[in-house]
């Protein structure tokens, strides 16, 4: 177990390539928000939790050292992002981190108790700043996942518990209400009703 990559965002940032590294301040979440989120939604032992469009893993990675006995999930739509959380896992040995290869609208969102969110769809909307120009962006696109994955929340149960990070939050049902927020409201935490 490599304990020093847990230190900081910096020493975090060593697990991967030069190229990932300089993507980080944008588009990975900060390694303070995401052990806050990870403590939010692992509120029990064996629970599922879903980081809808992981990345490179950043969140999975350290939410699954510091809560063991939880499972941490994500799905990623771009495969050298995943190939990057899957070498990542395998350098710090965690066991209960897993990443799958694909669009999210493919994943059986059924299947995860909680779940976050890093305004994963933004990339349509914005064009400064896209991890790559290598797949097709548009605001139908951004309207399409915002509702797919609103009507996925909306299904889940009372008790689904939920991040945001940077949402504009048209993914959120009326049913979640906020129960913690950071002082500039970029992060939210949710529970179902
Ligand atoms: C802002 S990054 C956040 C990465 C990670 N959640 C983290 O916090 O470090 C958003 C990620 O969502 C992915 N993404 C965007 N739309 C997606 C979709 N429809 N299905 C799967 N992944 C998607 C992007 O490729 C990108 O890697």
């Amino acid at each position: 177990m490599h304990t020093t990559c847990f230190r900081n965002d910096a020493s975090f940032d060593w697990l991967y390539p030069e190229n990932i590294q300089k993507l980080s301040r944008r588009h990975w979440t900060p390694l303070s928000i995401a052990k806050r989120s990870a403590r939010f939604l692992a509120n029990g032992p064996g629970k599922k939790i879903l980081d809808i469009g992981s990345g490179v893993g950043k969140f999975c990675i350290i939410g699954a050292n510091f809560f063991p006995d939880n499972l941490f999930y994500g799905i990623e739509q771009r495969r050298e992002l995943y190939d990057h959380a899957m070498a990542a896992k395998a350098f710090t040995g965690l066991e209960n981190a897993d990443f799958i290869h694909g669009n999210f609208t493919q994943a059986e969102l059924g299947e995860y108790d909680n779940f976050y969110f890093y305004n994963s769809f933004f990339e349509n909307l914005d064009e400064q700043g896209r991890i790559d120009n290598l797949l097709e962006y548009s605001v139908s696109l951004y309207i399409y996942y915002s509702r797919y994955l609103f009507r996925a929340l909306d299904a889940r149960p009372s008790g689904t518990r939920l991040v945001t990070f940077h949402s504009l939050e048209e993914e959120v049902p009326p049913d979640y209400q906020v129960v913690e927020a950071s002082p500039d409201l970029l992060l939210k935490m949710w529970i179902k009703r």
